[in-house]
């Protein structure tokens, strides 16, 4: 066993946030059951530690400067997991087959759609789109969190965003900039109105001289956003909405199908009017659970507007 004071060494290099100490201390300790002929154990130790060390290595090494303001991903979403109209998924699928043909095009001089910009109300599919387009393409997903990329000092905002933009060149995958019209609201609540719009303008430029072979999705939820400028910067726009009538059906069928030989669901349609996919999507979630959970519940017309009401009394508080 382990001596008593290298096992407190690692809780109090473990709390302290230190973890070269923390590998330093269970070398130690492996080293001590090593002598004492546990090599097994002693094995153990060192091969945890050598692929704890790979992990880290890969994301530090990914973007130093980037720590906690990129975030990685590998969605596991398909395009058929998407309820949209056919003209946002046909949209959809150019942008995946022009990337995968991209070859193709550039013997013609052609480039594919790589900067795509998405608008429309919340919960509509917007982040679920990057991530289908990354799976798709067996692409990673790269998040940038704007709204910590902002400084109280417009250089060093910009700096980060060109550290961002050098990642997006020699790192290829798709980059989603998730709601970027949030950059700089917290200035302009400090009167700094002009921020915003500057910080914006830098990213527009960034986007404009890419020339990278990565994918670039910006999602605004910000109309008032949507002028020509910001339009001519992209190779497509998509416009998302609240789900018609039909998309309402297909997405509560498709979330409830084992569920659903109860539910009545042209008598629910009227019912739902105003809501998002998420939220409907949310609201059969936890209606599911309730018959899960509860024997005596059965999926219903009654359990699922019950749920929706639950959810909305929550919001609208
Ligand atoms: N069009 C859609 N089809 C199917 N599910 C959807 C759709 N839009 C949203 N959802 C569900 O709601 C969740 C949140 O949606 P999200 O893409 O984050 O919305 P947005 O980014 O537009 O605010 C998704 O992960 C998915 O489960
Ligand atoms: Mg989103």
């Amino acid at each position: 066993m382990a001596k008593a004071d290298n096992i407190l060494s690692l809780i109090k290099a473990h709390y302290n946030n230190e973890p070269e100490r923390f590998i330093t201390v269970a070398l130690q300790i492996a080293a001590h059951e090593a002598k004492l002929g546990h090599t097994l154990v002693a094995n153990e130790i060192k091969t945890t530690i050598d692929k704890a060390k790979a992990n880290r290595h890969k994301t530090k090494t990914f973007a130093p400067d980037l720590q906690g303001l990129v975030l990685e991903s590998e969605p596991a979403v398909r395009l058929s997991d998407m309820i949209a109209s056919d003209d946002i998924k046909s949209k959809i699928k150019r942008i995946i087959s022009e990337f995968v043909q991209r070859d193709k095009l550039r013997k013609h001089d052609l480039e594919n759609r790589r900067k795509v910009l998405l608008s429309g109300p919340p919960g509509t599919g917007k982040t679920l789109t990057a991530s289908i387009i990354a799976n798709e393409l067996h692409l990673p997903l790269y998040t940038i969190l704007m709204d910590k990329m902002v400084t109280k000092f417009m250089g060093e905002t910009s700096a980060k965003l060109r550290q961002v933009f050098d990642l997006i060149q020699q790192n290829q995958g798709v980059y989603l900039f998730d709601e970027f019209d949030a950059i700089g609201g917290e200035r302009s609540r400090d009167n700094d109105v002009g921020e915003m719009r500057r910080v914006l303008n830098s990213f527009l430029q960034f986007i404009e001289r890419d020339k990278s072979d990565s994918l670039i999705i910006a999602v605004t939820n910000n109309k008032a956003l949507l002028d020509q400028a910001l339009f001519r910067r992209f190779d497509d726009v998509i416009l998302y909405h609240l789900p018609t009538l039909e998309e309402k059906e297909e997405l509560l069928r498709n979330r409830l199908a084992p569920f659903a030989s109860k539910v009545k669901f042209k008598d629910l349609l009227p019912n739902i009017n105003g809501l998002s996919h998420a939220e409907i999507s949310l609201a059969c979630t936890d209606a599911i659970k309730e018959t899960i959970l509860h024997e005596n519940k059965q999926m219903d017309n009654d359990l699922i507007l019950a749920a929706i009401k639950d959810r909305n009394a929550a919001y609208y508080k």
